[in-house]
């Protein structure tokens, strides 16, 4: 079965195990993820807000024209990686995603990241970061690429700050702009170890 028929048997997993009902009762879309199946990169946000709701796709609003500019600048493009978040319905009114919420979510991230296979998972925010790099502070390792082992996969994170929270703060924004830029090195570096 190809990547994204065994992607699409996760959203089918997800609408029949009736995950996150509250949730589900008040979204008009499920947000499963959006970009290159094959992709070496997966960014993994927090959760819908009301464009990505609406139009079923991650990082469409006004903190994914802010990611869509930092991967231009880092000389990517959103068909070169896989973008997807945490929690898969827009929690209302854009609140933070509860604890429990997250928890029902992350089997099925992880089902996404046995699928897509990626060599780089880069965590937007802490909430997604969290489950990567429990106990750790997003003040301390942003920008720093963390090796973990994850399953049989061996996989390596890089927690970023979330474009929305750095969108209007003059400072992190350009704390996560320097951090993306960072990142094609990171790989560039993980590949020439890999050799
Ligand atoms: N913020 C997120 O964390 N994810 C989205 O898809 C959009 C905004």
């Amino acid at each position: 079965m190809d990547k994204q028929a065994q992607l699409d048997k996760v959203k089918a997993m997800i609408l029949e195990g009736n995950v996150c009902p509250d949730l589900a009762a008040q979204a008009t879309n499920l947000v499963m993820g959006d970009g290159n199946v094959n992709a070496d990169i997966v960014f993994i946000g927090e959760a819908p807000g009301k464009n990505e709701d609406e139009q079923g796709l991650p990082f469409v609003g006004a903190a994914g024209k802010f990611l869509n500019e930092m991967l231009a600048a880092a000389g990517m493009d959103r068909s070169d990686v896989y973008i997807t978040n945490i929690v898969k319905y827009r929690p209302p009114n854009n609140r933070d995603p509860l604890p429990e919420e997250k928890k029902a979510f992350w089997p099925f991230l992880l089902k996404q990241l046995q699928i897509i296979e990626p060599k780089v998972v880069i965590t937007l925010g802490r909430h997604s970061m969290e489950y990567f790099l429990p106990g750790l502070y997003i003040s301390q390792i942003h920008g720093q690429a963390k090796r973990i082992q994850f399953g049989d996969h061996k996989l390596v994170v890089v927690p970023l700050y979330h474009p929305a929270a750095a969108l209007y703060n003059g400072s992190l924004r350009q704390t996560l702009i320097d951090d993306f830029l960072s990142v094609p090195e990171i790989i560039k570096k993980l590949e020439t170890a890999s050799e």
